[in-house]
Parts: C-alpha cells; structure tokens; sequence
C-alpha cells in the first residue's frame, strides 16, 4: 500500500495550475447517459473517482473513449443495461448519480445503496423523495435500490437540505420527465450550475440553477454537446492554504475566484495577502498567522470540503479558533491525527476548538477521508521532521497529481510503494 511522505518544507514559491472540478465532472459524467449523440468533455482531472463512473458508465453500454489532456469521448446511444455493477458502486457513493439518468431514459434503475463513508451516514432520502415525486416507484432490499416508472410526471419537490447529490440526481431525472419540475431549497454551488449548462448544451430546458428554486421542463430526447468542466475551487483553496500554511508566495492558476469568496475572505482575516487577477490569485502567507473562526454551511458559505485544510491552518495559528461544521455529522475524523502530530484541538459535538501551538512534529497518521488527507500533507509541510500518510487513495480519488504540484512550489513530498 502506497503511502505518501511529507517532509518539513521551505514556504511555498511558483505557480500551480488547478484542475476541472472533480465534482462538477463526476455528475456530468452520470449526466452522460442522458445524450443520445457525441459528447466530449474537456478540463476532466485525472482522478480515481473518475475512472471508477467511467466504467460504470461502460458497465451500461454507452462508448467511453479516454484521451490524454483531459478529454473523455462519450456516446450513449447504445444505452442498455440499467443495473449498475456491485463491485463498482462500492468503490465510491457518488456513482449513485446514474440513478436518475438512468431512470428517466429507461423507465428503470437499480443500483446497490451507496455506503456511508467516515465523514457521515450519507443518507439518500432526499434522492428518493425526488424520484418518488415525479412519479416512480422505489423498492430497497438486500442493499440495493431499484427505482421504475413508465414516464416521468414533473412535480413541486422541496428538499429538507440542499443537498448537492439529491438536487443534481433530481434534476437529471426531471429533464426528460414530463412537463415542469421545480426543485425548492435547491443546492446553489457551482458544480450544480456547471451541470445544467451541460444538460441545456444537450438541449434541456432548465432555468434558475446557481439559486435555491430550480425550473426544469422536461423535453423528448437529449442530443451531444462539447463541455469544459469548471475549475476545481476546493483544489484552488487547497493550494491557498498551502502558501499560508508555510508562509509562502504562490501563484495560483485556472481559478474562477467568485467560487472561493469564502475562502479568500477568511484567509485574509488570518493574516494572508491574496491578489485577485482574472483567473490567477496570488497567496502571500504571513509568518505568524491570527486565529479565526469558521463555520461550514452550503454554498455560498464556507465549503465542508475545506474545513479540514483550514484546520490544519489554525492548528498553529496564534490564538484560539472555533471551527464549526455543520454540513456532516462527523466529519472531524482528521482531528485525532493532528492531534497525533501535536495539534491542540478539542471536539465539542459539530464544533472544534482549536489552541494555535508554536510547532507541530511529524508522524504516522493516516488519510480518513479525501480532505482529511490534505489536511495532514498540509500539516506534514510544516511539521518538524517527517510525516508518513497511509491510506492515500483517498487523496488520489480526489486530487490530480497533487505530490507532482507541490513539489513543483518546493515542497519536500514523495510517494512510497
Ligand atoms: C457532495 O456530496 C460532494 N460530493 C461532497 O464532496 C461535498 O462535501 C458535499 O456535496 C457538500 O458540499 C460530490 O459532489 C461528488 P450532500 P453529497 O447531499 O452530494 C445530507 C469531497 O470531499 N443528506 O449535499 O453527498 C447528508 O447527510 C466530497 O469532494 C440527506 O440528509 O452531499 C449531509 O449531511 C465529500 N439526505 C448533507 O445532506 C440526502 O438524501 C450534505 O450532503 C442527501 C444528503
């Protein structure tokens, strides 16, 4: 088992160019099955997860063709099996996203019921609700679900929590459904609006993605489409913490920084200098850094998907921070592994309270989830003496050649076999 190694590092100097967003390409890939022509998307990171919905979508019938730069060739107009594969569907709980393509095109899908993973019980409820409001029947047993309808009949839908998954599964469902569909408490992050630009450049009528209320009137058939996925602004603020953490000055690339306010503005609550210029932001970390509170909440509040990151940041900032998370209910897992590296943090239920410490010390710990495991390479950057991580292929399903691009800014990390 592969594990990656971080040494004490110099503060960060370069460039480094972001990546398509992982999970914008993810639900455009199962958004895929929908098109009846060619479709080619462009700007899709090299990542597990993106090879696991691949096969999936391969498993189903339609033609995947990889390319090199990014680029992913897709026709599923050969579209004929509505089962997705067990072995498959265990490897990653976003591939429960085909369920409603895969419904509204074939009046059926079954599909095992995604796991919980560490960050939460991750439930599906409200996928259900949805699938059930437009007029399917649903069954589960033995860890599958299967879903079957005739034809979609659009309906009102409210979701109790904008969830992401369940208003991209919705929507995906409703844009062949009959008549309109308007999702209520609709998730608003950007990864939603990428999606239904796609599905309106496959010739779907969607009005109102990126605001709480989501209008979808449902049309016969979806065509192809040429698509570039939109930057990855978790890999953008990743990399900002980077340059914080260690007092570095870097440049980073490919950035659509209206994605990342949040981000941006508390980094510069602590203490940091960030440059915005069109798509590039400059992060200049200072050396000793303020302590400041966060609370996570949908967008466009403060992304869950950055909480650990910035953790690791407060861990040796000056002072007394409170990171609140409200968006999982457990998704603290990467505490016990700073701790184990000297941080100073307690957890009081959804909230952590963090003593900056003069220096934190390099040890084994081990990834517990994606952004866990960034957490603790940002950590290993400025911790004395060497960190060892285990478990990395959490950090390979979510992050495209991230040792590559930070050795690149100076940084001391390798990859063991
Ligand atoms: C997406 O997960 C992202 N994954 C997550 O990123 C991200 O953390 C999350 O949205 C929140 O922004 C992808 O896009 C592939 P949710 P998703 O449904 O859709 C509850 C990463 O690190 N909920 O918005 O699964 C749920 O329990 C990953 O890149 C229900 O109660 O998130 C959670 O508490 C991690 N019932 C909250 O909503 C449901 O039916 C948010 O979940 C669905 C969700």
């Amino acid at each position: 088992m592969s594990k990656i190694v971080v040494e004490k590092s110099p503060p960060l100097k370069g460039t480094v160019r972001v990546s398509g967003a992982k999970n914008s390409a993810l639900p455009i890939l199962a958004a895929s099955l929908l098109g009846t022509e060619d479709i080619v998307l462009e700007d899709v990171p090299s990542l597990r997860d993106v090879d696991v919905i691949c096969e999936v979508l391969a498993s189903l019938g339609s033609e995947v063709e990889r390319y090199e730069n990014g680029k992913i060739k897709i026709n599923s107009a050969n579209l004929n099996k509505h089962e997705t594969p067990y072995e498959l569907m265990s490897k990653m709980r976003a591939s429960f996203l085909v369920m409603g393509p895969l419904l509204t095109r074939l009046g059926k899908a079954k599909t095992s019921l995604p796991g919980g993973c560490a960050i939460g019980t991750r439930p599906i409820d409200l996928h259900l609700k949805g699938f059930k409001a437009l007029g399917a029947e649903t069954d589960v047993d033995h860890g599958n679900i299967e879903a079957y309808a005739d034809k979609l009949i659009g309906d009102r839908i409210y979701l109790d929590f904008p969830s992401v998954g369940a208003t991209e599964n919705i929507m995906m469902a409703a844009v062949l459904a009959e008549g309109e569909t308007i999702i209520d408490n609709a998730a608003m992050e950007p990864e939603i609006v990428d999606l239904a630009n796609f599905l309106s450049k496959l010739g779907a009528d969607i009005k109102g993605a990126g605001t709480s209320s989501i209008r979808i009137n449902g049309v016969e058939r979806l065509g192809g489409a040429i698509h570039s996925v939109i930057p990855d602004r978790i890999e953008a603020g990743t990399y900002m913490v980077a340059s914080a953490i260690t007092g570095g000055d870097i440049i980073i690339e490919n950035v659509i920084t209206s994605h990342i306010k949040p981000v941006i503005a508390k980094l510069r609550e602590t203490g940091c200098e960030i440059w915005e210029n069109g798509d590039k932001l400059r992060v200049i970390g200072v050396d000793s850094r303020n302590a400041v509170d966060v609370k996570t909440l949908p967008y466009p509040g403060f992304p869950t998907d950055m909480q650990a990151q910035f953790m690791s940041l407060m861990s040796v900032s000056k002072g007394t921070s409170v990171v609140i998370e409200t968006v999982f209910e457990n998704r603290f897992m990467h505490v016990d592994e700073l701790k184990r590296m000297g941080a100073d943090i307690k957890i009081d239920g959804r909230s952590s309270i963090i003593q900056g410490v003069d220096s934190l010390t390099g040890a084994p710990v081990k990834a517990t989830d994606l952004r866990a495991g960034a957490a603790l390479i940002l950590a290993g950057l400025i911790a004395e003496g060497q960190t060892t991580i285990d478990h990395v292929y959490h950090i390979d399903r979510g992050y495209d050649g991230i040792e590559k691009k930070l050795t690149k800014l100076g940084a001391k990390i390798y990859r063991t076999e």
